[in-house]
């Protein structure tokens, strides 16, 4: 485990970025995602989805904590679980057969659960860079 730190000048190197690591991800990988809000974990997941060849469109699942997208080369589990008051509504989901499941787990606001996040989990912390548009990305995996 190492950390690593990317600048994402603006929104077409989050496209870019996300667009990789969807090509890339191998089959049971969670993906930790911790920042403010706005600062682009919906827009790196689309990425990571488009990545993955998903034709459908993401939407935000704020109110149901995850929405399942198939048809591409892996499933994506997307989590937004912002609205979660404990995290025993995530073991009410039945989350393990997400995280430890065959597909690509991406959470938005993960720090909320982070007691649950598998040690191997991929995280990154994305902040507000300097410039406008500009996020800086720690990432460890
Ligand atoms: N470099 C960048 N990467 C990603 N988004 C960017 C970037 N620069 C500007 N943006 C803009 O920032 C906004 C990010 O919104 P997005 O919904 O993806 O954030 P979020 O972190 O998911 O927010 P929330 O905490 O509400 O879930 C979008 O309007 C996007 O156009
Ligand atoms: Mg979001």
């Amino acid at each position: 485990m190492k950390e690593n730190v990317f600048i994402m000048k603006n929104e077409r190197d989050t496209e870019k970025f996300g667009i990789k690591l969807g090509q890339e991800v191998k089959t049971g990988t969670v993906i930790a995602l911790s920042g403010e809000l706005g600062t682009g974990k919906t827009t790196l997941t689309k990425a990571i989805a488009k990545g993955l060849s998903i034709e459908e469109t993401i939407t935000s699942p704020t109110f149901n904590i995850v929405k399942e997208y198939d048809g591409g080369r892996l499933p994506l589990y997307h989590f937004d679980v912002y609205r979660i008051g404990d995290v025993e509504e995530m073991y009410e989901l039945g989350y393990e057969e997400y995280f430890y499941g065959e597909g690509v787990c991406v959470i938005e606001w993960a720090s909320i659960i982070e007691e649950i996040i598998p040690d191997n989990g991929m995280r990154i912390d994305i902040q507000y860079g300097r410039e406008e548009g500009e996020r800086v990305y720690k990432c460890i995996f």
